[in-house]
């Protein structure tokens, strides 16, 4: 019997592997859980360093603030089990997270569609639009290539150019995998930059030059297809694949907030830049870093605006002053259009100790560039990363109204 068990387990795992289908989470839940004492965050953070099944979908922060966890039905007991023993207070916040997959998935358009916002695409659509932006704006637009990655794929943007002298401004979106509404906004905010006829926007886009890299995990955002909750990269290592890519970046890398277990969706990597996605784009970055002013990562979720540096030693920019102010102003433009509100702060005191992030390495390592930001998009934990298509224009509308802020900040001070 248990010799048939094991069989029917290893047949069954074959087809998967074969077919290669998308894996399923019917009757995954996600917990919201709020940790009301030291000890409750002490045992969270075990837990996500060693999650044994689970699935953090958002960071341990500090008291009070909720802690979003996939659990899979067969764990569905023991994790209750778990609450109850630590007295966490624990809602379940989604009750299937195959049902908000398919609400998603459902719209879906691959690179035969048109391309535009009411869906999300995946790499290939992605890049067929870049191109074709290259061809119908010639003297504007031209693809770049920031970087390559471990199965192959070209990290690839476009540079987008109304004229010569510019300072550039650098946008990055899509590190990691799973936060599908970042290269959607990214991309939404290069179209309105070509196509809008908004004075505001039309001053803001012509007073830079742009690089933008709507995806810069491609090959993580490729498995996202498979498995809808993947985040690091897809490079193998002894006992599971790939590391967080934003905890990769040689400033004060493993200074805190990342781990050195290789299973952990914060694994830091075996060294800094031990990711060629990050080590090839960070040597484009150098190519054009003389240059840049402004750095932009878009991440999900949580809502937030989040200002160098993460690491342990509470280091702050020479501007934190001015980054606080300007990154304010942003949130009140953001606001201003549908309420939805962000909170602004250090990583460290805004979320919690995270090091080896990009725009660390960019601010840290290039200390000339006088705006950083790491931008934590809709929402607070409702859907999560499974961002209903539905919002992804108003997402990308208010964004675009704090990028834009931040612009006309930094352009008339
Ligand atoms: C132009 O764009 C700015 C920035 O996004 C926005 O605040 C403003 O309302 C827009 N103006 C019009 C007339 O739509
Ligand atoms: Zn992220």
């Amino acid at each position: 019997m248990k010799l048939l068990l094991l069989f029917a387990v290893v047949a069954i795992t074959l087809c998967y592997a074969t077919a290669n289908a998308p894996l399923r989470f019917d009757n995954y839940q996600v917990y919201r859980i709020t940790p009301r004492t030291s000890e409750q965050i002490a045992i969270l953070k075990t837990l996500e360093e060693n999650p044994q099944g689970y699935t953090f979908w958002s960071d341990v922060r500090m008291l009070g603030q909720p802690v979003h966890i996939m659990v899979p039905p067969h764990l569905k007991y023991n994790f209750q089990d778990f609450l109850k023993l630590q007295k966490l207070d624990a809602h379940v916040w989604i009750e299937n997270v195959q049902k908000s997959i398919d609400n998603e998935k459902s719209q879906v358009k691959t690179r035969n569609g048109d391309f535009d916002w009411t869906s999300y695409h995946d790499l290939d659509g992605i890049y067929a639009w870049l191109d074709s932006l290259a061809e119908k704006y010639p003297n504007t637009v031209s693809t770049i290539v920031g970087g390559k990655t471990y199965e192959g794929r070209e990290i690839r943007g476009v540079k987008v150019s109304f004229g010569p002298g510019k300072k550039v401004a650098f946008i990055e979106g899509g590190i990691h995998a799973r936060e599908w509404i970042s290269p959607a906004t990214v991309t939404y905010i290069l179209n309105e930059f070509l196509t809008s006829d908004n004075a505001t926007i039309r001053a803001v886009a012509e007073s830079r030059d742009w690089h933008f890299f709507p995806s810069i995990n491609p090959d993580g955002y490729v498995y996202t297809q498979r498995d809808r909750m993947w985040r690091k990269t897809r490079k193998p290592y002894k006992n599971c694949y790939g590391a967080d890519p934003n905890r990769n970046w040689d400033y004060y890398w493993m200074h805190g907030g990342a781990s050195s277990y290789e299973c952990s969706e914060t694994f830091a990597g075996s060294e800094a830049f031990s990711e060629i996605e990050t080590k090839s784009l960070s040597e484009y970055f150098n190519t054009i870093a003389k240059d840049v002013d402004v750095y932009l990562a878009f991440h999900s979720f949580s809502q937030l605006i989040l200002i160098p540096f993460g690491h342990a030693g509470l280091e702050v920019p020479e501007n934190n002053d001015e980054l606080h102010r300007i990154g304010k102003a942003a949130a009140e433009s953001l606001k201003n259009r549908y309420g939805t509100q962000y909170v602004v702060g250090n990583i460290p005191e805004a979320i919690y100790v995270a090091s080896g992030g990009s725009a660390d390495w960019a601010r840290g390592v290039h200390r000339h560039i006088r705006i950083a930001y790491t931008f934590e998009l809709r929402d607070t934990g409702r859907h999560g990363f499974l961002l209903p298509p539905e919002q992804i224009i108003p997402t990308g509308e208010e964004t675009l109204d704090a990028v834009v802020r931040i612009l006309n900040e930094v352009n008339s001070s």
